[in-house]
């Protein structure tokens, strides 16, 4: 059966940085408050007319080109983001016209946090069925035009980022190897953490109408504190079930990328799994969480910075709204 790998990764995210005194100036909030709940001090915002595709282009090039391919090599695309340009058609197909690839597939991905690891999954699929040789993975996201920056939506807003990712998921002909991906949801928690409109059930005609005044509905809605408990509990519960499912113990972990959800939980799960501090990467503070995008994005400055290198065994683990979670174990 053929196996796949990743080949090469990629990513952009915008040139505006948001430090937290900037959003003191705009909300009720402090650097304080913000660097001690989540550890972040500065995210990307989009300015002028920058998309959720074009940012996944961006990405995407580098990706192609870190995989030494050609944009004709591509047989597959998935795109992963929450924040698409269009309500439809899906970014996937945008970013196809942006990068002018030739009539291949594209798939949008609509799992949040979790999109990027759920993408992977499906690559892999295609790869070991033999169906495809080279495909896209796709994370992006502009959050920043969605966000309630009053201090309303202060338990929100100053965590989220603007940031693409992009990796090339190729069949692999060497020891380098995706080993297993793991999926899954919890659909009886999708309003625990949700952006609701506009949508089907609110479509807009009634939207109008209804409750126009304070936005309710439009914006994220998130109960922090039952999110926080849960993602501990379904982060520990993935990266076993990766581990176990290989024959490794968290002691083979040679890297491990979780989505950038919160350094708190990050910092959480490498206790729970008594992981070195060397065998960590986090990059929220510089970022923010960005959804789909997190995990490319660090795992783009891993390998940046020489934290990763070739035979090591890469764990990634996400966990986010719906809720879903999901982990991918690589022999990178
Ligand atoms: N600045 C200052 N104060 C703030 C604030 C902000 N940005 N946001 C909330 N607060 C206040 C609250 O109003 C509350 O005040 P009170 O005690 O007077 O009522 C206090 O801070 C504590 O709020 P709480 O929501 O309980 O804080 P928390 O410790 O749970 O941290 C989160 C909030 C959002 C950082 C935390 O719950 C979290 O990270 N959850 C998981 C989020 C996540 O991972 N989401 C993505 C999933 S992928």
């Amino acid at each position: 059966m053929p196996k796949s790998k990743i080949k090469g990764v990629g990513f952009y995210v915008p040139d505006n940085v948001i430090k937290n005194s900037d959003l003191e100036e705009i909300m009720d909030t402090s650097d304080e408050w913000i660097q001690e709940r989540t550890g972040i001090k500065e995210r990307r915002w989009v300015e002028g007319d920058l998309t959720t595709s074009l940012m996944g282009t961006y990405a995407s090039k580098i990706a192609i080109k870190n995989a030494k391919i050609s944009k004709n090599d591509i047989d597959f695309i998935i795109f992963a983001t929450l924040s698409p340009d269009y309500f439809f058609p899906g970014s996937g197909v945008l970013l196809q016209k942006n990068l002018q690839i030739k009539e291949v597939g594209a798939l949008d991905i609509r799992n949040q946090c979790s999109g990027f690891i759920y993408g992977l999954s499906v690559a892999d699929q295609y790869i070991k069925s033999g169906m495809y040789e080279n495909i896209l993975v796709v994370g992006s996201e502009i959050h920043s035009g969605g966000l309630d920056k009053s201090s309303r939506g202060r338990s929100v807003s100053v965590i989220f980022g603007d940031g693409a990712g992009a990796a090339i998921v190729s069949k692999s002909n060497d020891e380098s190897e995706i080993l297993s991906t793991h999926l899954h949801s919890e659909g009886k928690f999708a309003d625990e953490l949700a952006v609701i409109k506009p949508a089907t059930t609110f479509w807009i005609d009634k939207i109008i109408d209804d409750d126009e005044e304070d936005g309710k509905g439009f914006f994220p809605k998130m109960n922090g504190n039952f999110v926080f408990k849960n993602a501990i509990k379904r982060f520990e519960e993935v990266i076993f079930e990766s581990l176990n499912h290989n024959n490794y113990t968290s002691k083979d972990i040679d890297m491990l990328i979780t989505h950038q959800a919160n350094l708190r939980i990050s910092q959480y799960i490498q206790k729970k799994l008594n992981i070195d501090d060397n065998n960590i990467f986090n990059n929220i503070m510089s970022y923010g969480n960005t959804t789909a995008a997190s995990i490319p994005i660090a795992l783009y400055e891993a390998l940046e910075k020489n934290k990763i290198k070739r035979g090591d065994l890469v764990c990634l683990a996400a966990f986010g709204s719906g809720f879903t979670w999901a982990s991918a174990l690589i022999r990178w």
